[in-house]
């Protein structure tokens, strides 16, 4: 009985997405199985809006950004149904069924993940590919979509550098990652960043000022401020703890509402504050989507092709309800039990934060 394979991508658009489905699906296909493409995320299943990938259709998306199957944030359990959030789960299995799906493919991050075990839980077949440019989930080495933002980033660092040095500014510059560091330290350590900030370190913005007087003073009158969107100084990380206490939420994070907002208002802020505590003139800019823009670096295309092609032998062996995670030039499957809900943050003490330190970089701690 030939195998029919479901592949959606869900939360945010990534690099490397079209990779991975060319390469779930041609191993799929090469296995005698057939692909249908679901539209959109989770929100695709529940309106049964389908794409067939059959023929041609994964003929020239190895180097296409985005996702040619489009892609949602909307949760199964939570998903707005005529202004009201409501649980679509058994929708969701019915049309799984009704389209005759022997696995589901779930390409996304932590969230994703989630929704994925949800989705075992309810009775579906489903691996999942550990895709974000956070580099957060848990349990695998890296994610795809980490690479090619890294290059982004640290392209737009070694730019800002020219400004940096022609005007003797404090160039302050917001690096996507969610709640975690790892963009902004990868950029910020390639990128020659003279300061770096992540949410796993909170900054003290008096020493990020003197770190930026002491360059000034040793006749380089400019720096680069490498700042993740999450990142927090100590003042806002004990506030949030304070009232995450208070309202006693499961994730304290949880309750800052429009993150998106808030980041730039705080990397602003941030900007307002170096400028009256150096004397320097100080400029914001907010990398922003960019960092998701365009055609895969060739490290993502090969990790992408990787993991798919191992995610089309475990269905193959019939083995569901895991993520296939890169472990060095491997993979491994790991259960969605053990990567959802975990986060993989930078351990403060990681060997990027010590390379950075040894070459004088301040982390405003
Ligand atoms: O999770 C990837 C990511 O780019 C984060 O780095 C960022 O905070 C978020 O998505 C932005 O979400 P959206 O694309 O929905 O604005």
């Amino acid at each position: 009985m030939t195998q029919t394979i479901g592949i959606l991508t869900s939360g945010g658009d990534s690099p490397g997405l079209n990779a991975a489905i060319r390469g779930v699906g041609k191993a799929c296909q090469s296995h005698g199985m057939r692909i249908l493409g679901i539209r959109d995320g989770f929100r695709g299943l529940v309106e049964n809006r389908t794409m067939d990938l059959e023929g041609g259709a994964l003929s020239g998306i190895l180097t296409v950004g985005g996702t040619i199957l489009g892609t949602s944030r909307e949760k199964p359990h939570k998903m707005l149904v005529d202004g009201k959030p409501r649980d679509m789960t058994d929708v969701i299995v019915a049309n799984y069924r009704a389209n005759g799906l022997d696995c589901l493919v779930c390409l996304g991050g932590g969230g994703t993940q989630k929704n994925a075990l949800r989705l075992k839980q309810a009775g579906l077949n489903v691996v999942t590919l550990p895709k974000t440019i956070d580099n957060d989930v848990a349990k695998t080495d890296i994610t795809f979509g980490f690479d090619t933002a890294l290059g982004i980033a640290t392209d737009a660092i070694d730019r800002l550098h020219s400004t940096a040095h022609s005007h003797h500014r404090v160039i302050v510059v917001e690096i996507m990652g969610h709640r975690a560091g790892w963009l902004a330290l990868g950029a910020g350590i390639a990128g020659g960043a003279d300061v770096i900030l992540i949410p796993e370190i909170p900054y003290d913005v008096e020493v990020v000022a003197a770190a930026i007087k002491a360059r000034s003073q040793g006749g380089k009158p400019f720096s680069i401020v490498a700042v993740a969107e999450g990142a927090l100084s100590r003042q806002e990380f004990a506030a949030q703890q304070a009232a995450s206490a208070k309202k006693k939420e499961k994730k304290p994070r949880e309750i800052v509402a429009e993150p998106e907002l808030v980041y730039a208002e705080r990397t602003l802020r941030l900007a307002h504050q170096l400028e009256k505590l150096t004397g320097l003139e100080a400029r914001v800019t907010i990398l922003g989507h960019l960092q998701r823009g365009g055609t895969p670096s060739a490290a993502d295309r090969l990790l992408a092709t990787r993991l798919g092609t191992a995610a089309a032998d475990l269905i193959r062996a019939r083995q569901y309800g895991v993520m296939v995670a890169a472990r060095g030039e491997a993979t491994a499957p790991v259960t969605l039990e053990e990567v959802a809900g975990q986060a993989k943050t930078v351990p403060p003490e990681h060997p990027w934060v010590d390379s950075a330190r040894g070459v004088g970089t301040s982390f405003g701690d």
